[in-house]
């Protein structure tokens, strides 16, 4: 049995779907169970539990022999951060993992270290440091940004005016990586135990702008409007004025002042001479299929 946490959201859902359509045994731990109502019944088992809480994990444990960890605390709201879900929650999950005898394949993000900008990337950071010391066999996928969820947010900002909305200036060149792309790798590195011990990076072919995305998006939907955008010392002021209300919001905020000023550029050209069969795919083949 596989169990993947995060099975519900974006990622988490085309690898449950790869690893059911080989035929293997798969089950989504969820917080609410309706969130996997996208899938049928008799191909997924779907089992209620927080990372947040380690007693929630012990029905999804039974007979499991790998975990996926595709969750995060990014941008919900509450008690969900990076340190309660992506450090604390991973921790408990790999605890959970080790005492079942279960390998571990974690998602993570490339460029996660200890001293970077953005909280989630050094939470990120320490599940990786927790997982390679637990004992449990391992293996880390760190990916760059997901195209899909970008455009999907870009798109959303124009749905009334046809104009998306950049946070900042948007000329910064970032990785965006396909999910079904991550997606593939995931459900190799479920399968192949030589995978294991690796720190697997993954990335899309090109690197580009907000402002060159938000132009082929506007293109592949047939819209002339060009993108509209906020300014650095607005998202400043919005940051400072949300964090005590509404700390989630804030965390975005400030994550979009970051990624429109540091290096995100990547190149993935080790993964891709290590498993040459992998897929790699391009914006413009991510925009005819949407
Ligand atoms: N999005 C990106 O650009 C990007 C880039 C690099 C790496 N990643 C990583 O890829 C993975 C998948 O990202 P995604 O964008 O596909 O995620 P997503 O669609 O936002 O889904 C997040 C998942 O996390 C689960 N989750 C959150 N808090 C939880 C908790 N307390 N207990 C149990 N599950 C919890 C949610 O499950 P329920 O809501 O059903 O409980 C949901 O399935 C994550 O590890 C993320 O850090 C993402």
């Amino acid at each position: 049995m596989i169990l993947i946490a995060g099975g519900s959201g974006r990622l988490g859902t085309q690898i449950v779907r790869r690893l059911a359509a080989r035929g293997l045994a798969v089950r989504v731990l969820t917080r609410d169970r309706g969130r996997a109502a996208h899938f049928e019944q008799s191909q997924v088992d779907v089992v209620e539990g927080d990372v947040r809480d380690g007693r929630t994990l012990g029905a999804a444990m039974v007979k499991v022999t790998t975990v996926v960890s595709a969750i995060h605390g990014f941008g919900d709201i509450g008690d969900v951060s990076p340190a309660s879900v992506d450090r604390d929650g991973n921790r408990r999950l790999i605890d959970a993992a080790v005492a079942a005898n279960a390998d571990v394949v974690l998602m993570s993000i490339v460029g996660a270290s200890a001293t970077h900008p953005m909280e989630l990337f050094r939470m990120k950071h320490a599940a990786e440091e927790y997982l390679r010391a637990s004992g449990a066999p391992w293996t880390i996928v760190r990916a760059t940004a997901f195209a899909e969820f970008w455009l999907d947010l870009l798109d959303q900002t124009a749905a009334t005016s046809g104009r998306p909305v950049i946070f900042g200036r948007g000329a910064n060149p970032i990785n965006f990586v396909s999910v079904s792309d991550v997606a593939e790798l995931v459900e190799r590195a479920v399968v192949d135990p030589s995978t294991r011990g690796a720190t697997l990076e993954i990335g899309g072919p090109q690197n580009l702008s907000f402002n060159e995305l938000a132009a082929g998006l506007q293109q592949a939907s047939k819209r002339t409007a060009t993108a509209r955008h906020v300014p650095r010392a607005i998202l400043r002021l919005l940051a400072a004025v949300l964090r005590p209300v509404q700390p989630h919001r804030a965390r975005q905020i400030r994550a979009a002042i970051t990624m429109d000023s540091i290096d995100l550029t990547f190149l993935p050209t080790e993964l891709h001479r290590r498993f040459p069969e992998l897929p790699i795919t391009s914006l413009a083949e991510i925009l005819a299929h949407r």
